[in-house]
Order: C-alpha cells, then structure tokens, then sequence
C-alpha cells in the first residue's frame, strides 16, 4: 500500500464520515460538535516539563493532526471548520502532520487562543468532545453537553467497521512496525544486548519516538516476559556468543499511520543444549500454530468469545501434549488450570486506539473477566488474535498449594519458568463470511519460534 494510495481513499473516508456525522447529529439532537484535539498537561504541578499530547481519537478519526489545541467544528450540512493555533512560539512547534490530503475537505481557521472558536458556534445544541473539560467549561459549556454518553456511544459505533482508509492505515502500520520486529530478531540473534537496547533498536528501525509508539514497547528478556505488560526495561546485557545460555524473547510493539495503530507480539528463542530450552520452542511452534489455527476459524456472525473458549480448549491440550498439564486438556479447562496459564483475552478491537471502541458493548462471561472483544464478528472489523501460555508465579502457587495439585508437572513447570511465556499476536481484519486478511503475516510471516 502507497502513500499515494492513503492519500486518495482520504477523500471517500471524509465524504462518508462527514454523512455519518449529519445523522447522528440529527438524531442524538445536536446542531454541531466541538472536537478538541487535546491540552498539554503538566507532569506534575512541582515543575514545568510538560507531557506530550496524545490526540483524541475523535478528532484523528477526521484528521491526522497531532498537536494540541486544533479544533474541530461539525455542523449539520455544513463543511466541517478546522481551526489551529498558528500564534508565534520560538520555544516548541507542533509535530507536522503525516499527509495534508485533508486540507481541500474543511474550512479552515488561523487562531491565536482556542477561545476563537466561541464566535463560530451555533447558539444553541453545541457538543464537547474532548478530555479538557476545564476548557470546556472556559468555552462556556455546561457539564451535559460535555461527551454526552450517547453522542459519544453512536460516534464510536462509526469506529467498529473500518472505512477503505482506515484498513490502509492499519496496512501500513503493520509494515512499519514490522521492521522494528526484523531488526530486534536480528539484533537478538546476533549480538549483546539488553531489553533497554532492544527498545531502542525499534524505535530507530521504525522511525518512532517512544511518546509516539502506539503503545509502550514490551520488551521481555526471560524471565520477564510473565509480565504481561513488562515496560521497565531492563539494562543487563546478555549475549548470545559469550555464554550461549538459551533464553526467550517476547517483543509486543506496533506503529501508528495517521494515528491508527497496530499490535503485533512475537516470541523468540536462541541458544540450544538444555532439554528445557527444546520444550520452551515446541511450546512457541505450537502456540504459533494454534494462533494461527484461531485467525482461520474467523466467522462472521460467530461471537467473537466463541473463539475466545476455543483458545483454552487449545491451551488445555498444548499444555497435555507437552506434559505440563496431566489431567485432561477438557478438565485443565474446566477447572480453570488453563487460566492460570493464560489469564488475558484472546483479544481486542484495534484501530485509533491500541485497545479500540466498538466491540465491547457488553460484557464478557465471569470466567472470562479480561476478555476485550465480546462482539458477534462482522465484515469490516479490526481485531488482534493473540493466545499467551505464561509462567506467572503469583497465578500458578494457588494451584501448586491447593487440592489439584497433581494435575501440573511442577518439576516441568520450573524448568520453562526462566523463559517466562509466550504470546503471538496478529492483526486482523474481517473481509467476508469466512474471509480474513491477516495484516501482519503480510510482513512477519513466522510468529517467532528459534531465531536462527
Ligand atoms: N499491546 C497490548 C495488547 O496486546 O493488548
Ligand atoms: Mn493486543
Ligand atoms: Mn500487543
């Protein structure tokens, strides 16, 4: 997918979100929107070091701006109205935006304060779609026409199904993030290196910095990948040609493309000559395969838990093929062994938002409490499919110590835990009844395993 290509489908994006928004203006009763992109907010309110803006998604769902103080104004049948701070700062400018396709598709304004905004807004039925709310308040906003519940529920509804753009944007995340992947594998294999360097190696060979990934690199050496979010880098270098110690790697990290995102998890192994290191790779082959296994029982109309309840039958029997469960893959499940092993959600809507709107309106079964995507599956959605089999102690001593402790092999369960866990994650979007395109084995077509 070229630029070119983004740059061309912006148009029907704008022409279709621009409809979307007059009906549900029109039916939630509003006469216009205000959208904010966001303020700069203070650390802490000790210094004056500022936290980069992390753009509303509202406002990138119509523009890729990321700047603070742009706003937005979408009015019923009207030409929406981009208004941006172009006051002289000689201390900081904003980031420039990835394309100006947008510019032909709005009005736009040059302002010095936000406030500039007041004399351009209907009288009456004004929105605030924003997290400033103390603007809002500034801007003369009372406090229920600030994200109204249901303005804001039918708006993200337009976020669910993915517009020809979006999916380009997505594409493309994925081949940008795919080659922060290639050079960590690379560096990994080869070389010294720590989980601290390892982040930086992606963020140089993905021309990121770190506020502007979509989410904090996970980079887990280890041990460390039992953290399912592990961010605090660590700085021990460890060397695959010093002490040849087999050891693992899990690497969750994406990129963004005009402010869409992807998700992308691999799990790596290097070193042989210890049986365990063997057993912690045919682990990752086979949680490769069943990953894969899940992205082709994609169905629309399947209700996306479904897939969800498939993934513990799976874990249950990885788990028994691999003799660190010893009872039955169908009673691990039952009795909840296997989400001890693999206690998060098989996954999660993805597009502005790493964790996405629109696929979880209503919530998942109790046993399934950290499941992010409980929607019947429908052509034009973006999900992640990331299964994980982890070795987490803090979850695993109330099996080790209670009554059903023989069903685990603890001997075999110690000798994988210096590798931490395994997860592989690919995003995915639905094309037709039983049709997927899997937009990150475009790019990474191994979901990791050993790295040479
Ligand atoms: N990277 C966070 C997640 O996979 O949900
Ligand atoms: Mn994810
Ligand atoms: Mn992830």
């Amino acid at each position: 997918m070229s630029f070119d290509r983004i740059d061309a489908l912006y148009a029907e994006h704008a022409t279709w979100l621009r409809e979307r928004y007059d009906e549900v203006l029109e039916r939630e009763g509003w006469e216009a929107v205000v959208i904010h992109s966001g303020s700069a907010r203070k650390r802490t309110e000790f210094d004056d070091q500022y936290w980069p803006v992390r753009p509303s998604p509202h406002l990138q769902h119509w523009v890729a701006l990321h700047e603070p103080d742009a706003v937005l104004l979408v009015q019923k049948g009207r030409a929406p109205l981009l208004a941006r701070i172009n006051r002289f700062d000689f201390w900081e400018h904003p980031f420039a935006p990835e394309s100006d396709h947008f510019k032909p598709h709005f009005e736009h304004l040059g302002v010095e304060e936000v406030s500039a905004i007041k004399r351009h807004l209907p009288t009456a039925r004004v929105a605030f779609i924003g997290d400033d709310r103390a603007l809002a308040g500034r801007l003369g906003f009372l406090d229920e026409a600030v994200n109204p519940r249901e303005f804001l529920a039918s708006l993200d509804a337009l976020r669910t199904r993915k517009t020809r753009y979006e999916v380009a944007c997505v594409a493309e995340a994925n081949r940008r993030a795919s080659m922060g992947h290639h050079a960590v594998v690379r560096a990994f294999e080869g070389g010294a290196g720590s989980e601290l360097t390892l982040h930086l190696e992606y963020l140089a060979a993905t021309s990121q910095d770190d506020p502007e990934t979509p989410y904090k690199n996970i980079v887990a050496l280890g041990t460390n990948a039992a953290t399912l979010h592990h961010v605090s880098y660590g700085r021990r270098v460890t060397s695959a040609t010093s002490h040849g110690e087999p050891e693992s790697l899990l690497l969750d990290a994406g990129a963004t493309c005009m402010g869409y995102c992807s998700d992308i998890t691999r799990t790596w192994v290097r070193g042989r000559g210890s049986a365990s290191a063997d057993i912690f790779r045919a682990l990752v082959e086979k949680v490769d395969a069943m990953q894969q296994g899940l992205c082709a029982a994609v169905r629309e109309g399947a209700p996306y838990e479904s897939l969800h309840d498939r993934s513990h039958d799976e874990v249950g029997r990885i788990l028994h093929e691999l003799g660190v469960v010893r009872c039955a893959p169908d009673e691990a499940v039952k009795v909840g062994v296997t989400r001890a092993f693999y206690p998060h959600g098989l996954g999660h809507s993805l597009g502005l938002q790493c964790h996405d709107v629109g696929c979880a309106l209503t919530r998942p079964r109790a046993d399934n409490p950290f499941l992010r995507n409980t929607s019947v599956i429908a052509a034009g959605q973006v999900f992640t499919i990331e299964p994980g089999v982890y070795f987490i102690d803090g979850l695993l001593r109330p099996l080790r110590e209670g009554e059903g402790s023989a069903r685990v092999d603890w001997a075999l369960v110690d000798a994988l835990t210096p590798f931490g866990g395994v997860r592989i994650e690919d995003d995915l979007l639905v094309t037709g009844p039983e049709e997927h395109r899997n937009m990150t084995r475009e790019h990474l077509p191994r979901g990791g395993g050993d790295v040479s």
